[in-house]
């Protein structure tokens, strides 16, 4: 069957082995197309029960006795569920506080434990709160630390030359998105990690926009420090509890900035002098948001269950197969690729540009515009991001949604928007 025909989304549909995956996500409104996974994952249909169950009779009934029954481990179990999806051992990860937090927690210790060396490098394609709170810790530590960006030759991708530029004897730490939030480049961790080590700077990668959708081995790349959020792929829901991850052999030599009760070695000893706990729960501030962590864990079971490999293996497939229709039905009407075309270089959303992004997104998301409603999103300046999230995208999705693309496009249908920008894109 032709790729370009419906077809053939129906076809590929009906051979998916994953697609009894999409009846475990709440799906109430068939006119709808989501993708938009990649910013805020859809809810699993097992949560609101998982939820109820924690308010009703953890908290309800059980009251403040639901500490010593499996509160105070919950977010070391949770992490012990995630730690597969990023190649890491279960004592090297732990949901605490949001990535942002995370980042600075652990940016700071490695820049004290490197205190020798003053240099920070990352890249100017990473999400701009990463560099924000990079030059809040140049400014804490005293304007000591030279932040360098590596340039990207094409906005797309960062090649290993341009790190290596950046790269050098004084660098304290690289720390990089390891999926690039508009374009989704995907580095090479191990060749970049090693890079790094070479040069005897420290890595922290941010896996906001690759855990849960791209395999991630932290430990087979011999990774240092790595952050990253769980309401994009992980489907934990909005502002949920993020994680972070500390290989083995450094947990000892870092110390966290925030010296929290949770993170002391005895909370309960109520003693005066912080002494951190021994181990990855040294990076705890404060008392862990139960509801949030426990809403992270269905979505967990549902993408241990899956296999990260193929969900990865699935995710390829449909951005193949969505570039391939841009090709034939996009390029022509003004539209250029916004990502790049090989596998191994590409996270889970394909994006694309157009002068006008913005108001072809409102109009792919009214649902007066007739057809589906289609929710992707928009980051500036002009891309439009199309987030592939295997555990729920369809082909048929796909292939509708790019021709409620072409024709938003072919008719001009978004002239009837304001470009005034909403708050949230
Ligand atoms: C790559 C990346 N890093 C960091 C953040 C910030 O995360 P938070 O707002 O949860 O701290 C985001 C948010 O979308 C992100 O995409």
């Amino acid at each position: 069957m032709d790729f370009l025909e419906q077809g053939y989304a129906i076809e590929q549909d009906a051979n998916d082995k994953l697609k009894h995956f999409r009846e475990k996500f709440l799906m109430n409104d068939s006119n709808l197309i989501y993708l938009d996974g990649n910013s805020l994952g859809m809810l699993p249909a097992a949560t609101p029960r998982r939820i109820e169950h924690v308010i009703t009779k953890e908290w309800g009934k059980n009251l403040i006795r639901s500490w010593n029954d499996g509160w105070y481990e919950r977010s070391k179990e949770i992490a012990a569920k995630l730690a597969p999806l990023i190649g890491a051992q279960p004592d090297e990860v732990i949901m605490a506080d949001s990535t942002s937090v995370n980042l600075f927690k652990l940016a700071y210790a490695a820049l004290q434990l490197q205190s020798g060396k003053k240099a920070i490098v990352s890249d100017e394609l990473n999400f701009p709160s990463d560099i924000y709170l990079l030059q809040g810790l140049v400014k804490l530590f005293g304007d000591k630390h030279e932040l360098r960006l590596a340039r990207s030759h094409d906005n797309m991708g960062v090649s290993k030359n341009e790190i290596v530029e950046q790269l050098k004897d004084d660098t304290a730490l690289l720390t990089l998105s390891h999926v690039a939030f508009k374009s989704s480049f995907l580095y090479d961790m191990k060749e970049i990690t090693d890079l790094a080590h070479e040069k005897g700077a420290m890595v922290l990668w941010d896996l906001s926009h690759s855990a849960g959708a791209v395999p991630v081995k932290l430990n087979d790349c011999n990774a240092d420090l790595a952050i990253g959020c769980t309401y994009k792929y992980l489907n934990g829901g909005p502002g949920s509890i993020a994680f972070l991850y500390v290989r083995r052999d450094l947990q000892d030599q870092l110390i966290s900035p925030i010296w929290g009760w949770f993170g002391q070695k005895d909370p309960f000893n109520f003693r005066l002098d912080y002494e951190p706990a021994v181990g990855i729960q040294r990076f705890l501030a404060g008392t862990p948001p139960i509801l949030s962590l426990s809403a992270i864990e269905p979505a967990l079971d549902l993408m241990n269950e899956a296999g990260i490999e193929n969900l990865r293996a699935k995710s390829m497939a449909q951005s193949r197969y969505l570039i391939q229709l841009y090709k034939h039905f996009l390029e022509p009407l003004g539209f250029s690729l916004g990502s790049l075309e090989k596998d191994q270089e590409r996270g889970s959303h394909v994006s694309v540009h157009h002068p006008e992004a913005y108001r072809i997104c409102k109009a792919l998301i009214d649902p007066d515009t007739g057809g589906k409603t289609v929710i992707p999103d928009f980051r500036e300046p002009d891309y439009i991001r199309l987030g592939i999230t295997p555990l729920y995208t369809s082909y048929m999705d796909i292939y509708e949604a790019v021709m409620q693309i072409k024709m938003i496009a072919e008719q001009k249908l978004y002239n009837r928007f304001s470009l005034q920008k909403e708050k949230v894109t």
